[in-house]
């Protein structure tokens, strides 16, 4: 049985605006997967359908095979940590310590382990000198990765970043990637939502498309990169690879590799 599971949910917001529709996903432990589709498609909506921020109006999300229905937001979060979109609706202390303490503070463990889960989360998000500064006294950047670490140091089975690349340059994508795939090493679940098609091809081999309240594809990169239907419906570009391929006259190229060996897969 798969650890997360949406059927058939559907969510409405409060205003009666239906934001997501009729959505089934499964995600197994160690699964990474990316989510990735045209502003307002339903990304975040659906997401925090997946940790109980929201509950569905219609179907059920299922997490470790117990409805959300049927839990508060700060139990299941507790298995499914949602990093925030914007950073700044996240973050509340004075120091980027007391940031990542916080949740850890309130489940209740000793001094000596939430110091160590601190130590170890900022270490993981290169943190580890910054400890004692102002959350807003660092870059956007650096505050993204003060939220993932603090969702991180809690230990849920499934972490889920929402737009972890946004204004990111190279070497902090880097970092990303390797946090992503740390997680995995661990057998957690990564779901990762991104506008940055270089950093799907690189770094996901499972990617779901939505597009106007749906969920349009669930399959490869290559699959769905070289789909011009379903880019045009999503409004999603092709990886500048793909496009260099393209006018080159080849099809189904994803990487550097494959367009050096005129590889068409
Ligand atoms: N609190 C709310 N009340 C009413 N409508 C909302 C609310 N939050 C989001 N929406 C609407 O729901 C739709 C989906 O929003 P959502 O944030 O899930 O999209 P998204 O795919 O994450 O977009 P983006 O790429 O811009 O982050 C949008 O039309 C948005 O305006
Ligand atoms: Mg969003």
């Amino acid at each position: 049985m798969a650890y997360l599971e949406l059927k058939n949910v559907t969510f409405r917001y409060p205003n009666g605006y239906t934001a997501v529709e009729d959505i089934n996903l499964a995600f197994d432990k160690g699964e990474k997967a990316a989510i990735i589709g045209q502003n307002g498609a339903g990304k975040t909506t659906t997401v925090k359908l997946m940790n109980g921020l929201l509950k569905p109006s219609a179907g059920e999300v299922l997490v470790d095979g117990e409805s959300t229905k049927k839990n508060t937001t700060a139990t299941i979060a507790k298995k499914v940590g949602y990093v925030f979109q914007n950073p700044d609706d996240q973050i509340f202390q004075d120091t980027i310590y007391k940031e990542i303490a916080f949740g850890l503070k309130k489940s209740g463990l000793h001094a000596s382990q939430i110091e160590k889960k601190v130590l170890e989360a900022a270490q993981m998000c290169g943190l580890e000198n910054d400890l004692q500064e102002h959350p807003y006294n660092l870059s956007y950047s650096k505050r993204k990765f003060i939220t993932i670490a603090a969702i991180v140091a809690m230990d849920p089975q499934v972490v889920i970043l929402d737009e972890p690349t946004a204004g990111q340059d190279r070497k902090s994508t880097e970092l990303l990637g390797k946090i992503i795939d740390d997680l995995t090493a661990q057998n957690k679940t990564v779901i990762t939502i991104t506008h940055d098609m270089e950093f799907v091809v690189k770094e996901f081999k499972r990617v779901i498309v939505m597009a106007e309240k749906r969920k349009r594809r669930d399959s490869n990169p290559r699959d769905i990169f070289w789909d011009y239907d379903l880019l045009k419906l999503s409004n999603l570009k092709q990886p500048y690879i793909c496009q260099l391929a393209d006018k080159l006259g080849y099809e189904n190229i994803l990487t550097i590799e494959d367009l050096l060996e005129g590889k068409e897969s």
